[in-house]
């Protein structure tokens, strides 16, 4: 274990809004629910709550009988104070354009979304599928949804055809939210295209509404618009209706708010469920204390919106919190490897949100490039996705931190909605562990009796009590929620991570249990990847497995037994990995493919991929008496 130990400068802990770990973190012990209800009544409310917590173990209800809109907290409250006219989002497109917005035109744009929507007959309850890029209206269509009360579902604009089909059914979406494309590395990505497929087979989807974005540099591309489905954003907004006033919806705080997929243990998505009172009050105070977010602060998530990082810390907290944040719509090594540190300098940035992966990228090409810029307005750093190795968070604090900024290496999950461990700006920092539970959340590594394992021994990461932001069940299946969640360890929220505690109590964690990979921080199941595979007419069977990676943290290997009449090669290889990417994502195309007579299996007939991983890494197979033969 790392013994580095990196306290806080004077000059941080002057700053820091929470000056002691130890102290509120007692409080917060002692009374989570008075912690909580405290955070929650720094924002606004139409009514108040009569209870904080209602805990029917595994569900969960908090802000009982409030009544809230989470986009009122973001923008209109907003607008009567100074900050109306402050800057609320700096945008930069990959060619270097901006497009700025304050508080008061973000306000006016959601509004005129808002009207939009509701012109296409979206109401309260409806859920809309958004898949966008990296454009501002990504954040106005979702902040819209929002605001009339409609359920938003966002699809990361890198998943393919198969993927946005599956998860517009499962929602059973009115209504797709797309742009004519999106641009990458120069390149057009056909998100427009892309739905006109999907939508072919959903029945469930009614209109298809969409932003213009790449035909205004590009009008020699011809979009396609289905008579009667599908509309041009720009030609609705601009009829006089969508100007009209258009209230935030009164919500319930325990009204759902958004669908989220994400990938686990089965071969299909699961659609986690997050609600408007808690979630809310989770992504401001987190945001808050962790990042000791400033009025005069620049803040820059380097995440897509659609994925939880995006969601939390782009869509909602830093709005939340009156902040003013920055959007880069390209790729960090266009059209050179120093574009982030360009971004940072020409625009001031002074908190930069970004993943251990991304950092390792950026570092191999050499300190050079960063050194090019004056990146002194840094303040202070953040890291999520997958445990960070400390070379990496050394390279981070030294190269683009120069010594001063710490890092927050935050932990959490699209399950918890918002920051669960991670350091506060006050505390000690060491390489490598997002360090103790937040103020508030009652967390531990333990055995399968939920028994406290001794220091230094992995064990379960779990989650003892209910949090405001954690997710209120899977959609449309509470019995698949218990089950995966709350059935391993009994009476804890099991986060399917390993993990084991030092002497300070700082938690590190291992990786994942279960059947996920990490590739790039990117979540992504074994089950998926092997399902994509098997849709190929050439695969009879394939299991895959995670295998560490210099740069994305894993990388993920086939093995793929083929049915009879074909011809293993570099070719069909190729053809497997491309097969993944367009049916799945680009993400999670493998990186080596092996073919086999045959997988090892247990007797019942389950893959053991315990057994290839060991294989491939050279380690003991350990034990084998469920084996096949
Ligand atoms: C899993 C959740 C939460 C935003 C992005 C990922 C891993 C996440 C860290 C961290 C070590 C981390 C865990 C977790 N993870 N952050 N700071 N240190 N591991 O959300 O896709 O739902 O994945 O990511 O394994 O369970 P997600």
């Amino acid at each position: 274990m790392e013994q580095d130990l990196y306290p806080p400068s004077a000059e941080t802990l002057e700053g820091a809004r929470i000056k002691s770990y130890d102290e509120v973190s007692k409080r917060a012990a002692a009374d989570p629910e008075d912690y909580w209800a405290r955070e929650a009544s720094e924002l606004e409310w139409f009514e108040p709550w009569t209870q904080v917590l209602d805990w029917q173990p595994p569900f969960a209800q908090w802000f009982l009988g409030a009544r809230c809109n989470i986009v009122h907290n973001c923008l209109d409250r907003h607008l009567k104070t100074w900050r109306r006219n402050k800057l609320a989002l700096i945008w930069e497109s990959e060619t270097g354009e901006h497009r700025n917005f304050s508080y008061f035109a973000l306000h006016r744009e959601v509004t005129r979304f808002a009207n939009v929507l509701k012109s296409l007959g979206a109401r309260k309850g409806d859920r809309i599928t958004v898949y966008m890029p990296r454009i501002p209206e990504q954040l106005i269509a979702i902040l819209a949804c929002a605001r009339i009360g409609a359920i938003h579902s966002v699809i990361f604009g890198g998943f393919s055809v198969d993927a946005l089909h599956e998860r517009i059914m499962d929602a059973e979406s009115r209504l797709v939210i797309t742009a004519d494309g999106g641009f990458m590395n120069e390149k057009v990505v056909p998100l427009k295209e892309m739905v006109d497929q999907a939508v072919r087979k959903s029945p469930s989807v009614e209109a298809v509404l969409v932003v213009r974005r790449v035909t205004q540099q590009r009008p020699d591309l011809k979009i396609p618009m289905e008579q009667g489905r599908d509309f041009w954003y720009d030609e609705l907004a601009a009829l006089p209706i969508a100007t009209r006033p258009c209230p935030c919806e009164p919500m319930d705080s325990e009204d759902p708010l958004f669908i989220l997929y994400t990938s686990g243990t089965t071969g299909r998505p699961k659609g986690i469920l997050h609600v408007h009172g808690g979630y809310m009050v989770g992504a401001y105070s987190t945001f808050k204390n962790v990042f000791d977010i400033r009025d005069e602060d620049r803040y820059w998530c380097t995440a897509d919106a659609g994925w939880v990082t995006g969601h939390t810390y782009i869509v909602y907290a830093p709005f939340l919190t009156g902040a003013t944040q920055v959007m880069y719509e390209g790729a960090p090594s266009f059209p050179y490897p120093d574009r982030w540190w360009s971004i940072i300098s020409r625009l001031g940035v002074n908190i930069l949100y970004s993943t251990p992966t991304a950092i390792r990228g950026l570092m191999r090409y050499g300190e050079a490039w960063p050194d090019r810029h004056d990146l002194s307005s840094l303040r202070l750093l953040g890291s999520v996705g997958e445990p960070i190795n400390p070379e990496a968070w050394r390279w981070f604090h030294r190269v683009i931190g120069k010594e001063r900024c710490p890092i927050m290496d935050t932990w959490w999950q699209t399950e918890t909605g918002s920051f669960m461990i991670s350091p506060l700006p006050c505390v000690a920092l060491k390489p490598g562990t997002a360090t103790r539970p937040l103020p508030g959340i009652d967390m531990d590594v333990v055995d399968e009796h939920g028994n406290p394992v001794p220091q230094g021994q992995d064990g379960y990461l779990v989650i003892r009590k209910p949090w405001p932001s954690m997710l209120r069940t899977l959609y449309k299946n509470p019995d698949l929620y218990k089950q995966v969640y709350w059935s391993k360890v009994p009476g804890v929220y099991t986060t399917g991570d390993s993990a084991r505690k030092d002497e300070d109590g700082y938690i590190w964690v291992v990786g994942r249990m279960d059947d996920v990979i990490k590739v790039s921080g990117y979540r992504l199941g074994t089950a998926e990847v092997e399902s994509a595979l098997v849709s190929h007419p050439a695969v009879a069977e394939a299991a895959c497995i995670g295998l560490p990676h210099e740069v994305k943290g894993n990388s993920i290997k086939a093995f793929v037994v083929l049915r009879e009449g074909h011809e293993a090669g570099p070719e069909l290889e190729d053809e497997l990995r491309d097969h993944v990417g367009t049916h799945l994502s680009k993400i999670a195309r493998p990186d080596a493919i092996e073919i086999v007579d045959k997988l090892p299996k247990t007797r019942s007939g389950k893959i053991m991929r315990r057994l290839l991983k060991a294989k491939e890494l050279g380690q003991p197979i350990g034990d084998t008496s469920t084996l096949e033969d």
